[in-house]
């Protein structure tokens, strides 16, 4: 059993409903890649992992979140606060703000040490200290007594996700925790984090909406499209031939013609709003593939042998016969 199965979630914000029956699963040691456009739910499904859908008035409204065989849709907040930063850590989409700007860098994950393992003083600070050493910050223990300021944004965003493993979680959710810093930065803090994974065997679903990151450090992705899975597979096999036209759009395998053109720059038209989604397949208005089924019928989502799985009434889904 994966660590973490996620199947047929719905969620309902106020009558609004931006997740349709979302499902995967990620285990010990391996990295889930959620990818999609902005607008398409990658960090609604985070907040419900998390158990933080009531903060912005919002339920699960269908399906299930099974974490290390708790059913989490049904866990009591107080036993949910156990869970939360100790055993799920979850670095958010603006990890700065998880700093305080007066308190040691350190000393703030200290307070994770102290808070959920029961480490203090000089136990909490070399538990500290190892972790910054692991996240390569140099100088590590001159660094613990600097504040936020004092650090560039790479820096800061190491010392957050220091703050995140300081507890030695089993999953560790990253909503793009990249996305604010440079391009070399980024490519450092993903390669790190596919080390700790690899060596500290933890889950990790690494949020993004660029493939490029998926490729880099993910072992299977869900691709997903205003609320719902589009397509999901393991990288190697997504990046060999992508099914779904919305994954081919994302990874750059769309017609010949427009790579002739030389001018493939992102997908045309704009995901559509959750009061607007339309009918049938929801990806059909910019679909070059669309027929009329897609306009009437949601497809569903088939999984084939292999365990790709995909949603759409035009992909190819045949499979080469297994030896
Ligand atoms: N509190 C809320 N109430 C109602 N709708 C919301 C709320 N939060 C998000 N939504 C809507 O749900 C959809 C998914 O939002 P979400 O934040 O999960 O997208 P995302 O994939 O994380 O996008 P981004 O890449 O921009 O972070 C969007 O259409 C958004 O407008
Ligand atoms: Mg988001």
């Amino acid at each position: 059993m994966a660590l973490l199965d996620v199947q047929d979630l719905s969620i309902d914000i106020g009558g609004i409903k931006p997740l349709d029956s979302i499902g995967f699963a990620v285990d010990k040691g391996e990295t889930l890649g959620i990818v999609g456009e902005s607008g398409s739910g990658k960090s609604l499904t985070a907040l419900s992992i998390m158990g933080l859908l009531p903060l912005i008035g919002g339920r699960v409204e269908r399906g299930s979140i099974r974490f290390d065989g708790m059913e989490l849709t049904r866990l009591p907040e107080p036993d949910y606060r156990r869970l939360r930063g100790r055993r799920i850590a979850f670095i958010t989409q603006n990890p700065m703000t998880s700093l305080d700007p007066v308190i040691r860098v350190g000393e703030q994950i200290d307070q994770v040490a102290r808070l959920h393992l029961g480490l203090s003083g000089s136990a909490a600070r070399r538990h500290s200290i190892e972790i910054m050493e692991r996240l390569r910050i140099p100088e590590a223990a001159t660094t613990y007594h600097n504040y936020p300021h004092q650090l560039s944004g790479g820096m800061k965003q190491r010392i957050v996700i220091a703050m995140a493993l300081a507890a030695n979680p089993d999953l560790i959710i990253a909503d793009e925790p990249t996305t604010a810093l440079d391009v070399t930065i980024q490519a450092q803090i993903v390669q790190i984090l596919g080390e700790l994974v690899r060596e500290k065997g933890v889950a990790l679903i690494l949020i993004t909406h660029d493939m490029g990151v998926v490729a880099q450090a993910c072992d299977r992705v869900v691709v997903l499209y205003a609320g719902r899975v589009a397509e999901s597979n393991t990288v190697s096999a997504i990046f060999a031939s992508p099914r779904h036209p919305y994954t081919q759009a994302l990874i750059g395998c769309i017609p010949r013609n427009a790579m002739e053109r030389g001018s493939l720059v992102g997908i045309p038209g704009l995901v559509p709003s959750v009061a607007r989604y339309p009918a049938g397949c929801r990806f059909h208005p910019r679909c070059t593939r669309s027929e009329s089924l897609c306009e009437r019928e949601v497809p569903v989502l088939e999984r084939l042998a292999s365990g790709a799985e995909i949603a759409c009434h035009v992909a190819d889904k045949h499979e080469a016969a297994h030896a």
